[in-house]
Order: structure tokens, then C-alpha cells, then sequence
């Protein structure tokens, strides 16, 4: 009790430290990075709304994560295990042989006449080349952009758009536990539908399925392997590092920005005081390299720690080995394992004694941080109950690079609240408003917002687009940055996320447009209109549901029409919008203005209590839309 209360303090002394004095709090936490020149000023406020830390620093990011390991005679210490089951492969990289293979790297793009600002489109499967063509973005000063491998042509294609890179890496395949997913054709779709030509596409050739090369355009992988080794370019601080795009309300994705100094910073101080990892321990964080958790906290963090760090190819449940988390955890020493609470809703359907555990022994194994979306009580309670370890849930948005509502292990462990991200993280001033702009009292549900400035590591603005970063963060509540999360704040400080306050939902971690989704299906000639809404999953924690009107004269097999649909928004958005339900009905239910309610159709999926809306035009439809929801079995928990 005494150490919990010391941590209590601890973390309180921090935590409005950070608010009080962010230049004193952040500038000290900017020791632990490596500097060619340093700051300026720490914060520079003069383009406000819009801020820039560590101005007038100069650093370079792969420096910190790579060559300064191996500078400090770290080198022969493990950076990298490649853990693919489903290729049947495990391959280590010390600091100096992944320093190497990014140099070279570096040197091949440089090769390639990819410069400082360029950009690079990465679109690769969870293998150690995408890890180093992003380090050797970084050496260079070239701007990644990483585009996971589950979403089809048109996603890539607008990320390519709005990229315009000079040179896209890619992979001939992807493997899905047993089915190959072949990438170049994907690939080549994207750039004719972008508009967009690179001047180069290098291709890694994998055995399980190689793929034709373009001539003159494409190039094989191998020519970055055997280029000259390269040295690190000194970037501003301020630099963009990337730009990863993350699903917006509309079909256009938002082009996240990330500088060096700032996002560099805030890693570091979250490797140490949140997650509570040393140099030299084992960091997994199983998500993938194309969402910001594996930006952050598979590649960035990690390295730039001196820790080593798990690249995972294959999935939490299904593949050949069901105890599959657990043999990772216990073969490669691993401390502390981030994912998502559906990966550890996926191995509790499979496995709900958790049975497969007996086969491991986990002596290192410290901590469970979960993110991504909400982790519902019962999951932390069979995963805290099964390991035995202090099962941390956490909160953070792509845009802010790194959790905002957190239990800061490094500082000490706070007394977890299932349910609750616990608190607020240094430099995130957290207020709660209603929609009038007004705080709302303790426990009370309202709009989570920020007030401004951000801490390091969050966005610093939209690529390309500093009013549309405005617009759509800061201009609803001025002086504050909008979540677009609904929530509360306790009498005790503890933060609770209860949901989105737009049309974003949140399947298996990803986050997802269900006005994308509308874009699509409403595309498909018989569909007179439709709305998509997130609906509550045993496994997924939501999964989207379209609701179609068909067009008047319409009298073909609706069943035929379902799936024209379900495979159109396959083919359009991806496979990783899980979009697997399709419910023909007579109408949507609306208000008597038009505006469709979207809320009361989620709550009778999820078999809530669902007043009828005074404003309703015909409440009949609710009963149309119950009953086809009950015939194909839900609610589904
Ligand atoms: N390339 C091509 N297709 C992909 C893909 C990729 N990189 N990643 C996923 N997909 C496909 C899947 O094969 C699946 O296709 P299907 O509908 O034909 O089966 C679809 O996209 C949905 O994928 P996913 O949401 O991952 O569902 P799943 O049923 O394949 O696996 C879990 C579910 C929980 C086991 C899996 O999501 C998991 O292990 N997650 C770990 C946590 C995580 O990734 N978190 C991310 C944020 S931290
Ligand atoms: P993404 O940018 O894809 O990581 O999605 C961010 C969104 O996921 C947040 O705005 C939340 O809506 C949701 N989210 C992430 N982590 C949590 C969490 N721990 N609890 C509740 N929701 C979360």
C-alpha cells in the first residue's frame, strides 16, 4: 500500500510538473536523446495553433535508434527477432547487422535519388525489410509513409495521391497464416488509379510467391542490399519523420504528421516511465508496422531504447501453434507485450482455461499494456487471473503517437479500475466538455479534449494540410484539440473512454470509417440508400453492419445482391474492414429532418434499451429493423 501511495505521489509530482513548466519537464526529457545541434527553443508557440518543439534542434532519428547503440559498444546486442510462423522462421539482427542492413538501404534510396523531404511509400507484410526501409527513410531524411497490407488498391491508391512518392517499397506477398495475399498486383492497380507515377518500385521477392516486374519501374530488393553503406543526414527537429494516414468520418484518409525531435523525445520518456523497460530488455508489441502502434512501439521506441524488439508475422490465435502468444513470450525473453484486448479475446474463445499456457515458462515476463480500443473488464480479468501480471489497459489515438491516458509502470504501478485507462500522461492536459464547450462536472460523460499545446510525439499537423488539421481538431473547442471520444474523468483523477463521438468504429484495434463504407456500398447500382454502423462483437469488439434500402423495382435474389456488396467493399476498402453483414430492409429510421439514426440501430444490435426517439418520422421501422437483426442471430454478446 505504502509503495502504491509513493507511486500515487510520484506520478501526481510528474504529471503537473509537465503542466506547470512543459518547456523545463520536456527539455530535461530531451537529455536522453542524441543531438547534433541543439534547440533553440523547446517550445515554439509563435505559430500558434500549430506548435513546433525542440526548434532550431538538429538530430537524426535512425542515429538514436541504431548507431548510437553500437557507438556506446552495444552493437552485438539483439535489435531484432523476426518471428514469422507463418513462413516458419526466426532470424535475429544485433544493432550492428540491422545498422548495417539500414545503411545499405539508405544508400540504395540514395541511390535511387531519394532525398531529404522525398517521400516513400511503404507497403509491406510484417518482415524485417519494411522495418529497414522505414530506418533508412529516417537516416536519409526522407519522409515515410507506411500503408498496411490489409487495405486493397483504392486505400493505397489515395495515400499514393496524396503522398506522391518518389519511390514505393513493396513485397510480392503477404501471408495470412495460410493464404497468400499476393501484393503486386494490389500494387499496380493503386499507382494507375492514383494518378501518381514513382519514379521507382523495389520489390521484395518472396519465395512463396515472387511476382513480374515492371521494366524500368521496378526493381528488385536486392539492389538495396548490395548499395553502399550510408551515414545519417542531420535533420531539423521539426522535420517530418512520416506521415501515416489514419481513417477520417470521410473517405479521405488524414495524412498524420510526425516530426523527429519531438516524437523521439516522448518515445523515450514512455519506454522508460510508462512501460518501464531498460536497455537491453524485450519489447513486443504485437500490432503491425502500418498502424502507429507499430511505428511507435515496434520500430521507434524500442531501438531508440537500446531494447530489443519483436517483429511478429502471423496472428494471435490460428496459427499452426494455438499457444502461440506464449511460446514468443517465452522463447525470446519478452518483458513487456503491447496488443490490442481482441488478440486476447481471440485466445480466450479458443482457449478459455487457458490450457496452452501450461506448456511455457514466462520467469521475465512483467506486464500486459492493451490499446487499440476498449478493453472490456471481463478480458483484463482472464488475462490478469491467467498471467498473473498487472494487465494494463491505455489509451491513444494515431494522431498522438503515444498513449495519452495511461498506468505509468516505469513510475509505479497505480491501482488499476477495470475499465480505466487509469491517468493522464504527462504534458496531456486533459479536460472534459459538453457540447456547449463547458466543463462538465467529475463522472460526468462529455467530449475528452486536450487543451493546447500537446505534449512532444503527437501530430504536428496534417501533411499538406495545416488548415484541415485546424478544422477538424481545433476548431470545434478553441485552445483545446478534439478527441472525438466521449468519456469522464472521476473525483480521482482516473480517465474512462466510453466511445467515439463520430461515425469511427473500432474493429480488432483498426480503426475504420463507416462513411467509407457507405461511400462504397452506395456506389452499387440496386442500393437506393444505406447507412453502416459499428455493432458489438464477441471477439472483434465491433464490427460494421450495412443496412440497405434497395432501390423501388429492384427483384433480383437479394441474397446475390449482399454479397455483390460485401465483396465490393472488400475490393475497394480492404479485407481489414471485416465487412461481413449486409441487412436489406424496406427503410432507414430517421428523424423527420432526415438525419439518420445511426444510435438507436447500434443499440438494438447490441440488444440495448432504445427509447424511441421523439423526432422519429415512422417508429415502425425500428420494429422492421429488430426483427431482421434477431433472424441473423443478433445481439451477438
Ligand atoms: N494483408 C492482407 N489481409 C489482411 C492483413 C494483411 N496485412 N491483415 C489482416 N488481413 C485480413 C485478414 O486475413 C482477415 O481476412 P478474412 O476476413 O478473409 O478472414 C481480415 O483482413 C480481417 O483481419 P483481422 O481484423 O486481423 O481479423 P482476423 O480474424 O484475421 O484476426 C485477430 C483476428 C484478433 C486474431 C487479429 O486481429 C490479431 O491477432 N490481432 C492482434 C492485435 C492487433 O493487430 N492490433 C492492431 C492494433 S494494436
Ligand atoms: P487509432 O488511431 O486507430 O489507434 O484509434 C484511436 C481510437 O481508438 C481512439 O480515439 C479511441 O476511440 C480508441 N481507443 C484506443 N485505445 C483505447 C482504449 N484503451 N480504450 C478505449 N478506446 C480506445
Amino acid at each position: 500500500m505504502a509503495g502504491r501511495t509513493s507511486a500515487a505521489r510520484a506520478y501526481r509530482m510528474i504529471y503537473e510538473a509537465s503542466l506547470r513548466d512543459p518547456e523545463g519537464f520536456w527539455g530535461k526529457a530531451a537529455d536522453e536523446v542524441v543531438w547534433d545541434t541543439p534547440w533553440d527553443t523547446v517550445l515554439e508557440s509563435t505559430g500558434a495553433p500549430l506548435y513546433r518543439w525542440f526548434a532550431g534542434g538538429a538530430m537524426n532519428t535512425c542515429y538514436n535508434a541504431l548507431d548510437r547503440h553500437c557507438d556506446a559498444g552495444h552493437g552485438d546486442r539483439i535489435a531484432l527477432v523476426y518471428d514469422s510462423p507463418v513462413t516458419n522462421t526466426i532470424r535475429r539482427y544485433t544493432y550492428r547487422e540491422l545498422l548495417d542492413a539500414v545503411a545499405r538501404c539508405a544508400g540504395g534510396l540514395a541511390g535511387l535519388g531519394v532525398g531529404k523531404g522525398d517521400r516513400v511509400v511503404i507497403y509491406m507484410p510484417m518482415v524485417p525489410e519494411a522495418v529497414i526501409g522505414m530506418l533508412a527513410c529516417a537516416r536519409i531524411g526522407a519522409i515515410h509513409s507506411v500503408v498496411f497490407g490489409g487495405f486493397a488498391a483504392r486505400e493505397l491508391a489515395s495515400r499514393i495521391a496524396d503522398a506522391r512518392p518518389a519511390v514505393i517499397l513493396s513485397a510480392s506477398c503477404g501471408i495470412e497464416v495460410s493464404r497468400i495475399i499476393e501484393y503486386k498486383p494490389l500494387l499496380d492497380a493503386a499507382i494507375t488509379l492514383a494518378g501518381h507515377q514513382p519514379e521507382h518500385c523495389v520489390i521484395l521477392q518472396r519465395p512463396e510467391c515472387p511476382a513480374p516486374l515492371v521494366e524500368g519501374r521496378d526493381i528488385g530488393w536486392d539492389v538495396l542490399e548490395r548499395a553502399p553503406p550510408v551515414g545519417c543526414v542531420s535533420v531539423a527537429a521539426t522535420d517530418p519523420l512520416y506521415i501515416l494516414y489514419t481513417s477520417g468520418t470521410t473517405g479521405v484518409p488524414k495524412g498524420i504528421l510526425r516530426d523527429n525531435g519531438g516524437h523521439l523525445v516522448a518515445l523515450l520518456w514512455s519506454m522508460r516511465n510508462l512501460y518501464g523497460v531498460a536497455p537491453g530488455e524485450v519489447f513486443w508489441a504485437a500490432s503491425d508496422i502500418g498502424w502507429v502502434v507499430g511505428h511507435s512501439y515496434i520500430v521507434y521506441g524500442p531501438l531508440a531504447a537500446g531494447c530489443t524488439t519483436i517483429l511478429y508475422e502471423g496472428k494471435s490465435v490460428g496459427t499452426p501453434d494455438p499457444g502461440a502468444f506464449w511460446r514468443v513470450i517465452a522463447e525470446h525473453g519478452v518483458s513487456v507485450l503491447f496488443t490490442a484486448p481482441t488478440a486476447f479475446r481471440a485466445i480466450r474463445r479458443e482457449d478459455p482455461k487457458g490450457e496452452h499456457l501450461q506448456k511455457y515458462d514466462l520467469p521475465g515476463f512483467r506486464a500486459l499494456f492493451l490499446a487499440g480500443e476498449r478493453c472490456d473488464p471481463e478480458t483484463l480479468a482472464w488475462a490478469s487471473d491467467l498471467l498473473r501480471v498487472p494487465v494494463i489497459d491505455h489509451w491513444w489515438q494515431t494522431e498522438t503517437g503515444w498513449a495519452i491516458g495511461a498506468n505509468p509502470l516505469g513510475i509505479g504501478i497505480l491501482p488499476i479500475k477495470p475499465g480505466s485507462c487509469t491517468v493522464p500522461m504527462p504534458g496531456y492536459d486533459v479536460a472534459v466538455l459538453d457540447d456547449d464547450g463547458k466543463e462538465v462536472p467529475p463522472a460526468t460523460v462529455g467530449n475528452i479534449v486536450m487543451r493546447l499545446p500537446l505534449p512532444p510525439g503527437c501530430l504536428s499537423s496534417l501533411w499538406e494540410r495545416d488548415g484541415e488539421y485546424v478544422s477538424t481538431y481545433l476548431a470545434h473547442y478553441p485552445g483545446y484539440y478534439e478527441t472525438g471520444d466521449a468519456g469522464f474523468v472521476n473525483g480521482d483523477g482516473y480517465l474512462w473512454i466510453m466511445g467515439r463521438t463520430d461515425d469511427l468504429i473500432n474493429t480488432a484495434g483498426h480503426r475504420l470509417s463507416t462513411g467509407a463504407m457507405e461511400e462504397v456500398i452506395a456506389s452499387h447500382p440496386d442500393v437506393a440508400e444505406c447507412a453502416v454502423t459499428g455493432v458489438a462483437d464477441p471477439v472483434k469488439g465491433e464490427i460494421p453492419v450495412g443496412f440497405v434500402v434497395l432501390k423501388a423495382g429492384v427483384a433480383r435474389d437479394t441474397a446475390a445482391i449482399q454479397q455483390e456488396i460485401i465483396g465490393q467493399v472488400r475490393e475497394i476498402i480492404g479485407p481489414i474492414a471485416s465487412f461481413k453483414v449486409v441487412i436489406i430492409v424496406r427503410r432507414l429510421p430517421k428523424t423527420r429532418s432526415g438525419k439518420i439514426l445511426r444510435g438507436t440501430m447500434k443499440k438494438i444490435a447490441d440488444g440495448e434499451p432504445y427509447p424511441t426517439p421523439a423526432t422519429i418520422e415512422d417508429p415502425a421501422v425500428l420494429d422492421d429493423i429488430r426483427e431482421s437483426l434477431r433472424r441473423i442471430g443478433f445481439p451477438r454478446r
